[in-house]
């Protein structure tokens, strides 16, 4: 680990890159470091059971894109990477993509600029699958002086239509041909959540990025980064975030930075810098904030996911908080969509549950039904079979599941839509609390009056976990 950590010193040129951007007293703080993984296998379990929320960890594997094949050749289609050879900012990338019509017809991406309070805002707004307009509209901006041509930044990049997954099978809207739910196979159920249908895909050139925020919702995101270096702060959960998010909200942490900007970074927990191949995972549910510091234009892509482990499926539950510290308003997911993505949950949660039945993820088939599942390399299937044996895995899956189910049936939503199913499974890994569970959604199940009776008792039953919440075995400390 030692040398590992070593691994991420920053070198000469780098700290010559870096002149100018942040402050250099935050990169070599240790406290502030990433947690440097060595190995393909090392990352996914982080990815699956490890914890990255409370001590604020930033989980980097480098040369992940070739540890995990997930190049930039095998992620990228062909026309996105033909229409970036040479490009050294997002306005170089949105000319490239002007020129090529069909391509433009093919995608959609939001536009962002800086405006004068140092706020990022999208480019018409409004006209979100219109991707030609919105380049028109960026570069008559930057033409007119109204916007910083190299501030330009192209975020959330999907395909304007559904398409199957060429691996997957599943309909979907990334552009990413691969991901590391691929890698993981049947494991990627064995998550709360897992969202690779809208991934979105990121392109900026030097002094551009993301300005601060938290993710609409408290998830965690695993993200791939091809090409180009990028700064990364991350900040507390809760209060902190909080404070921050409000105060600086979408704003764009670009030199030279105020008096105040740089007190605030001074209150990151950590401060990262991403290089060409890193794959990484950090909490999306905490404030943080992205400077692209490279001449080469920085490409990279995001999945958004909740692991089972009890301390990120509580976070998860209190993105509808109304007030504290977890309270965002505005910036959260509204309650409807919010309720969808809980709907997301217990698919996944019936997935892990027939799995489960079955002998579970070690005995599952691999989950490739796309037009070119047969291309998935063989390094998949050598990983595959290290997580298969790895009892200790194979049991924390287990224990952390029975604390997620656990946990959700203190949710109202979740409390009246759990099927049996997860909840058999729940018990099979340790909840004694299943039974207690149970009979309001065998109420539910049967119908009629009764049903109804059920509904409005669970509605009550919101933030009143009952005490046999408690999974038998695994360490939910929540
Ligand atoms: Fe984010």
């Amino acid at each position: 680990m030692a040398q590992a950590q070593s691994r991420y010193r920053l070198s000469g040129a780098e700290r010559a890159m870096l002149q100018g951007t942040w402050p250099l007293g935050l990169l070599d703080d240790r406290a502030r470091e990433p947690r440097i993984v060595e190995s393909a296998e090392e990352f996914l379990r982080e990815v699956l059971v490890g914890e990255h929320l409370e001590d604020f960890d930033f989980v980097v594997l480098p040369k992940g894109t070739e540890l995990l094949a997930l190049s930039w050749e095998d992620c990228l289609p062909d026309d996105i990477r033909a229409a970036l050879r040479d490009c050294n900012s997002a306005t170089d990338f949105a000319r490239q993509l002007r020129a090529r019509p069909e391509v433009v017809e093919r995608y959609r991406a939001d536009i962002e600029y800086v405006d004068r309070k140092r706020q990022q805002r999208d480019i018409l707004r409004k006209d979100k699958l219109e991707l030609g307009k919105r380049i028109d509209e960026a570069i008559r901006m930057a033409a007119a002086g109204e916007a910083d041509a190299d501030l330009l930044y192209i975020a959330e990049m999907r395909l304007r239509v559904e398409a199957p997954h060429p691996l997957g099978g599943e309909g979907v809207k990334t552009v990413c041909r691969r991901d590391v739910k691929d890698v993981l196979g049947p494991y990627a159920s064995w998550t709360l959540y897992w969202d690779r249908y809208d991934e979105g895909f990121f392109a900026g050139g030097a002094r551009s990025g993301k300005g601060l925020h938290v993710d609409q919702v408290l998830w965690s995101n695993v993200g791939k980064n091809w090409s180009g270096h990028k700064l990364i702060a991350a900040w507390p959960p809760g209060e902190v975030s909080k404070q921050v998010a409000l105060e600086l909200y979408d704003v764009l942490l670009s030199p030279p930075l105020s008096e105040r900007e740089l007190q605030v970074l001074g209150m990151a927990a950590k401060v990262v810098l991403i290089r060409p191949g890193d794959v990484y995972l950090f909490s999306g549910g905490v404030a943080h904030a992205v400077l692209c510091v490279s001449d080469e234009i920085c490409l990279g892509a995001y999945e958004s996911l909740v692991t089972l482990h009890p301390k990120h499926v509580a976070h998860f539950l209190r993105t509808s908080d109304s007030e504290g510290p977890f309270c965002l308003d505005k910036y959260s997911m509204d309650e409807k969509e919010f309720r969808d993505t809980k709907d997301d949950c217990i698919d996944q949660l019936e997935d892990a549950a027939a799995q489960l039945a079955q002998g579970g993820p070690a005995s599952a088939p691999v989950p490739l039904a796309g037009p070119c599942a047969s291309a998935a390399p063989a390094l998949w299937r050598g990983l595959l079979a290290a997580l298969h044996s790895d009892d200790g895995l194979q049991r924390t899956l287990r224990d952390h599941y029975a604390s997620c189910v656990a946990l959700c049936a203190a949710d109202a939503y979740f409390r009246q839509n759990l099927p049996q199913r997860v909840l058999h499974a729940a018990a099979a890994c340790g909840w004694r609390g299943a039974a207690a569970a149970a009979p309001k959604r065998r109420r539910l199940l049967l119908g009629g009056g009764g049903a109804a009776q059920a509904t409005s008792d669970s509605t009550s039953s919101e933030d009143d976990a009952p005490s046999s919440c408690v999974p038998r075995t695994g360490g939910c400390t929540i």
